[in-house]
């Protein structure tokens, strides 16, 4: 299987987001793209199989969402997760960012305010400022000794505390920081929801995507009560690479709940699905576990010489293991680059196509997002770039 994922796989011409947009985005076409979060890795073969087969049938006509596929969901939270789902609070949604808008639609009224724990994935901020809603800001705590985060529960309760917060945007395991909550950080968020009324929408997507060595990933809703007010939003489109695919679950026990997320999608005529993802997410789900498992390991290798390299051989720059997730956070704030300049010197210095993390919230400040799902050659060759550029021809710092 290693060999599998060491292969190099020609993206380019794909209409891929992460190879084909590089000029519009860096203004270059030959960085080596390690950002947007999908891996360079083929999906497992059963995958491409169910959509080979899909499309070797030549009508591509209105689908809907076969009972297998629920049922598919349904095995894989109980064996992978240890989560009991019924059958009808499964609702299919076009994607999780959809769902995250759509959340925002249905569980605060305009000007009403959603919470968010930056740095975070930025579709957080925009699906709530885009809805109308105001974002609230709840910043992880960073901890300068170990690097690792935190959520700062003490000021989570100040901000459900405030009259015109209706919602809680979770991310977990948490995109960029890789962090898998603990139980304790869990229930201590499902009590403060409780206690200030508050829907909680905790996006999971990447919660297949954990590492052997680390914590276990809990879902939010396995530790919940029959009345919390909780919305859990998975897909198999990061766990077998296949996010292209654009399909996703809602996940809504509380009925009145689960009609107000419906009538959103409803009021926009989203209950079409296409064929295609109908089949790639089944296979993914019914016939994955293999390949995510080996997948994972070979993360794990990634991670691993990533962490190590980065932080003997690259001055200025440190980072930590993640505990879940393809994404590695790297404090570049010693290099003593602002933003602007910190983006320029890995475009135009090293030729590397990275996440600034300023795009995660002004948290992200001096931080990179590198993607390490790609075959390991593709990391030693943006290591070694780094290296060069920051031993050689260390940029003039801080001008815009
Ligand atoms: C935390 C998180 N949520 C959602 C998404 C995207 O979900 P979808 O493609 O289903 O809209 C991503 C993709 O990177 C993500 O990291």
């Amino acid at each position: 299987m290693k060999e599998l994922f060491d292969l190099p796989l020609d993206r380019e011409n794909t209409c891929s987001v992460k190879f084909d947009a590089r000029k519009a985005v860096f203004g270059r076409e030959d960085v080596i793209p390690v950002w947007v979060a999908d891996m360079d890795f083929a999906a497992p073969e059963a995958v491409t199989r169910a959509l080979a087969e899909r499309a070797a049938h030549p009508v591509y006509g209105y689908t809907l969402f076969p009972e297998s596929l629920y049922q598919s969901i349904i095995d894989w939270f109980r064996e992978r997760h240890g989560w009991e789902i019924q059958r009808d609070w499964i609702l299919m949604a076009p994607g999780v960012v959809p769902s995250l808008h759509a959340a925002c639609m249905a569980y605060a009224a305009p000007g009403e305010g959603v919470i968010v724990q930056p740095p975070v994935y930025p579709p957080f901020f925009s699906s709530v400022r885009l809805s109308g809603r105001e974002v609230i800001e709840n910043p992880l705590i960073h901890d300068h000794e170990t690097g690792q985060y935190r959520m700062d529960l003490e000021h989570l309760e100040v901000c459900a505390a405030r009259p015109d917060a209706r919602l809680l945007m979770l991310c977990s395991p948490h995109n960029p920081v890789g962090r898998i909550w603990s139980e304790q950080e869990l229930t201590a968020v499902l009590a403060i929801a409780r206690r200030h009324e508050l829907t909680v929408i905790s996006d999971e997507i990447h919660c297949d995507l954990t590492f052997t060595d680390k914590p276990r990933h809990r879902m939010l809703a396995a530790l919940a009560g029959p009345d919390d007010a909780l919305v859990t939003a998975v897909a198999p489109s990061k766990s077998f690479n296949m996010p292209g695919l654009g399909l996703s679950a809602l996940v809504i026990p509380e009925r009145d709940r689960r009609n107000a997320m419906k009538a959103v999608f409803d009021s926009m005529h989203l209950q079409q699905c296409n064929p295609f993802s109908v089949a790639g997410f089944e296979a993914g789900y019914r016939y994955g576990a293999p390949w995510l498992d080996d997948l994972m390991a070979y993360l794990q290798q990634n991670r691993d010489f990533v962490l190590q390299t980065v932080n003997a051989r690259l001055p200025g720059i440190q980072t930590q293991a993640p505990e879940g997730t393809y994404l590695m956070w790297l404090d570049c704030r010693s290099l003593g680059m602002n933003d602007v300049a910190l983006k320029r010197f890995f475009v135009e210095d090293v030729g590397v196509g990275m996440n600034p993390g300023i795009s995660f919230g002004e948290q992200g400040s001096g931080f990179m997002r590198l993607n390490i799902g790609c075959p390991k050659a593709v990391l030693i060759d943006v290591l070694q770039r780094i290296e060069a550029a920051l031993s050689g021809n260390r940029p003039a710092t801080d001008q815009p």
